[in-house]
């Protein structure tokens, strides 16, 4: 029987991710099916516990139910733990098992496919919501040598870094007035390109060669029309996409699947 996968959210008609993983499967001649399900507002958990029952395997969860989707587990990853929300779901039995790829997901896609080390390096991370603070601790791992989190309400950036802090680099969070001197990576994990906005960054804070990453896909976003105008790299979320899932997929299947002819499929779409 082929196994069965989904994505819930809400909005989730334009969800990229069955088109992902059905090349995934394609590719790696895996059996399976994978759609996009509409989870009411109010009806998370019961729409997942309906899919399982029908003989679901696994899920990816996006906005606005990752939180939701973390405490629907019984069993977390120590990332997801960190994360405090879950992307991933994968029904064990009667057990609920849960990841959250979306930070190595992201630092792939920055190492890997864009050939920017993190190590050493300094990183401006806007924002301090929950996509924000799904990939602190995976950023952290790779050793930069600072991480500032900046975020519209100051505060909300300042606990987040706390949260963090102690993890053997520098964290530091604060609003966009403390943004002090030059990153050579800046990452718009805030909702605001969706808006059209773009919090207020100094003109130089972009260090020579830096890289500015949105964590939405769509190559002109404000943040990255406002990074090209300062003479940095500029790159949408649509790696991030693509190899948050391969994790996801690598969790359920035991097989990971090439990422590079997806993106590049997904760009020419
Ligand atoms: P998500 O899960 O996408 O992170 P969220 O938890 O609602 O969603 O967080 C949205 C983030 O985008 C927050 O950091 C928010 O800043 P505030 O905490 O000050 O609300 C940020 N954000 C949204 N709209 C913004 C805008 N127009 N300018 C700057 N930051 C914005």
């Amino acid at each position: 029987m082929t196994d069965t996968y989904a994505v819930f959210g809400n909005p989730i008609a334009h969800s990229k991710s069955p088109r992902i993983h059905a090349e995934f499967a394609r590719q790696t001649g895996q059996d399976m099916r994978y759609a996009a399900l509409l989870a009411p507002l109010e009806g998370f958990t019961e729409t997942v516990l309906a899919f399982r029952a029908g003989g679901g395997r696994g899920a990816n969860v996006t906005v606005p139910f990752k939180e939701a989707a973390w405490a629907l587990c019984a069993r977390r990853s120590e990332r997801a733990e960190l994360a405090g929300a879950v992307n991933t779901l994968k029904f064990e039995g009667e057990e609920i098992y849960g990841d959250n790829t979306d930070g190595a997901g992201l630092v792939r896609d920055l190492t890997a496919n864009l050939g920017v080390p993190l190590a050493g390096r300094r990183i401006l991370l806007m924002g301090a919501g929950g996509a924000a603070r799904g990939v602190v601790g995976p950023l952290l791992e790779q050793g930069p040598r600072a991480l500032f989190i900046v975020n519209r309400t100051a505060d909300k950036a300042t606990t987040l870094a706390e949260a963090f802090a102690g993890q053997g680099v520098v964290v530091a969070g604060g609003g966009y007035d403390a943004v002090r001197g030059a990153y050579d990576v800046v990452i718009n994990a805030t909702a605001a390109s969706l808006a059209g906005e773009l919090p207020t960054l100094p003109d130089q804070v972009f260090a020579p060669d830096a890289l500015a990453y949105d964590m939405m896909y769509g190559r002109d976003t404000p943040f990255l029309t406002f990074a090209l105008a300062q003479g940095a790299r500029a790159a949408d979320g649509l790696g991030m996409l693509v190899e948050q899932a391969a994790e996801a997929f690598f969790l359920w299947r035991g097989v990971r699947p090439l990422t590079a002819p997806v993106i590049a499929l997904l760009r020419a779409a």
